[in-house]
């Protein structure tokens, strides 16, 4: 495995359905050892389309919502109820249905002038036990886009030009991504062979520089694998 890849576990299933069954109960079961391990479960959400079938699933588990802390790998910079924010689809479609404590829920700031209180919150909560992302068509994660600098000390960026709509965004930064117990990726759809490939080649998109101590693993269905 090259440089980019060693530490990376790719796990190939038949469809999305099949990446959606299998990161629920990957989440179920580090939210179980890692509540045995801390006493709560610290996690970071993806945003995007691809994992709300798994917030779907999660909704109708059996998990022990009262020690989980939920956190966002990155938000849109939009009116608080807006369909396109993160965090109101993860809401939608599984945290308004669970009794995880509000004052465990923290979603992104709306202002993309408030970046700074996220990053006091991250200071604090770092290291995660679980992050989960995904991918986008040009190998972009959470709000990390590719040919994009940001300063490297950062917890969180602002993000005033990105080129995936909306353009003012907030995003955790690779180290703060990074500093998980477990990172997990889903990544399905044609549309995503091309980055997977590069990916697996060693270019050195944002998900590739993701790396925490642990290693990652890859749900991706045989769409996008190839
Ligand atoms: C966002 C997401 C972004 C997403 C990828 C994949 O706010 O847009 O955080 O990083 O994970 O773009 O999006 P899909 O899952 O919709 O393909």
């Amino acid at each position: 495995m090259n440089k980019n890849n060693k530490i990376i576990n790719w796990q190939v299933l038949n469809d999305a359905e099949a990446v959606a069954q299998e990161a629920s109960q990957r989440i179920f079961r580090s939210s179980q050892q890692a509540i045995e391990r801390s006493g709560g479960f610290k996690i970071v959400l993806a945003g995007g389309r691809t994992p709300e079938q798994t917030y779907r699933l999660l909704k109708d588990m059996d998990c022990d919502w009262k020690h989980w802390q939920i956190y966002y790998g990155d938000e849109r910079c939009l009116p608080e109820y807006h369909n396109e924010r993160n965090n109101v689809m993860a809401s939608r479609a599984w945290l308004d249905y669970v009794p995880i404590p509000d004052i465990q829920i923290h979603p992104m700031p709306t202002d993309i002038r408030a970046a700074y209180i996220y990053r006091n919150l991250i200071k604090e909560a770092r290291p995660f036990d679980m992050v989960l992302l995904g991918m986008g068509e040009d190998g972009h994660t959470a709000s990390l886009f590719p040919e994009q600098q940001h300063p490297e000390n950062e917890l969180v960026h602002a993000i005033y030009n990105a080129p995936k709509p909306p353009r003012e965004r907030i995003s955790l930064s690779i180290s703060a991504l990074s500093n998980t117990h477990e990172l997990l990726f889903f990544v399905t759809g044609a549309e995503k062979r091309e980055a997977v490939a590069a990916w697996r080649r060693g270019e050195n998109l944002p998900v590739a520089q993701i790396k925490p101590r642990a290693g990652a693993t890859v749900l991706i269905d045989r769409a996008a694998y190839g």
